[in-house]
């Protein structure tokens, strides 16, 4: 285990408002170790950075490679004023330590990139986190603009997988799934996220969350999505009321011990 970034994982980036939470966090340090380890490289991607929660995790595991920030970064804009978002993201990064790099941020709509202006900037990607717009029509063309910037090897993050506050993100997700049953399955469903690879690397990933010393605090359930055989890395409530009840108390720093 990775003492320094769990400390980051359960710590820093609690302090950053956003949405992804420590067993997803954990999924993507073991991913992207497991293709550091294996000398699968490439850029990385994220659609939907809000204040940079997920973005800063991405920078943190992965310093020294190239990632970039897709984002609208149009929240608290008033027309006579610049957008409160953007100037919060670059804050946030000052605050950690990991300064955004403006080169590598496209501000505006992501169904309207083209493949090209991500590759020019950080190569072809081996991970696209995929949490910008929610509506169908944000997903099938999200899911087309990291398709077409992907390694063979690399994986596809969707955010909102079967939460019913977004139902069309899983119509979307099993359309890209079922149009490109071919190419793509998904290997691993956590509560929130559905990750996704080429066909080949499917039975590499499925190991790699097997294995990784992070994701030993899950239950492992083998389960099936269209075809593809998945695991599920369940959180039984009686772990995350632990974890709650620790954070509201004041006991952040001890919160990471939850997960071990
Ligand atoms: C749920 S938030 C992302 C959360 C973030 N990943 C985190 O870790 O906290 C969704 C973000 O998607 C952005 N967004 C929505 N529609 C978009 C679009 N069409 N193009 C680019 N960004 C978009 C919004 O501005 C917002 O910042």
């Amino acid at each position: 285990m990775d003492t320094g970034l769990r400390k980051f994982i359960f710590r820093d980036l609690q302090t950053i408002e956003g949405y992804i939470d420590p067993p997803d966090a954990l999924v993507f340090l073991s991913l992207l170790r497991a293709q550091k380890k294996s000398g699968l490289e490439g850029g990385i991607a994220e659609i939907g950075v809000f204040y940079g929660r997920s973005y800063f995790l991405l920078k943190k595991i992965s310093e020294g490679d190239r990632i970039l920030a897709i984002d609208l970064f149009d929240l608290g804009q008033t027309p006579d004023a610049a957008s409160t978002q953007y100037a919060r993201f670059i804050a946030n990064g000052r605050r950690l330590g990991l300064a955004v790099d403006e080169e590598l941020v496209i501000r505006g709509d992501s169904t309207l990139m083209r493949a090209d202006e991500i590759t020019r900037k950080v190569g072809r990607t081996r991970f696209f986190s995929i949490d910008g717009g929610h509506t169908l029509q944000h997903i099938a063309a999200d899911s087309r603009l990291a398709t077409d910037t992907l390694a063979d090897h690399g994986i596809i993050a969707f955010d909102d997988t079967f939460n019913p506050a977004w139902p069309e993100v899983t119509v979307g997700v099993a359309d890209f799934l079922r149009d490109r049953k071919d190419m793509f399955s998904t290997f691993c469903m956590t509560k929130y996220k559905t990750y996704v690879c080429r066909n080949e690397f499917h039975e590499f990933y499925l190991n790699a969350i097997a294995k990784a010393p992070d994701l030993l605090a899950f239950d492992h359930v083998e389960t099936e999505f269209l075809g593809a055989k998945v695991t599920r890395l369940h959180n039984p409530i009686s772990r995350r009321m632990v974890y709650e009840l620790m954070v509201r108390s004041g006991m952040r720093a001890l919160s990471e011990r939850v997960y071990r």
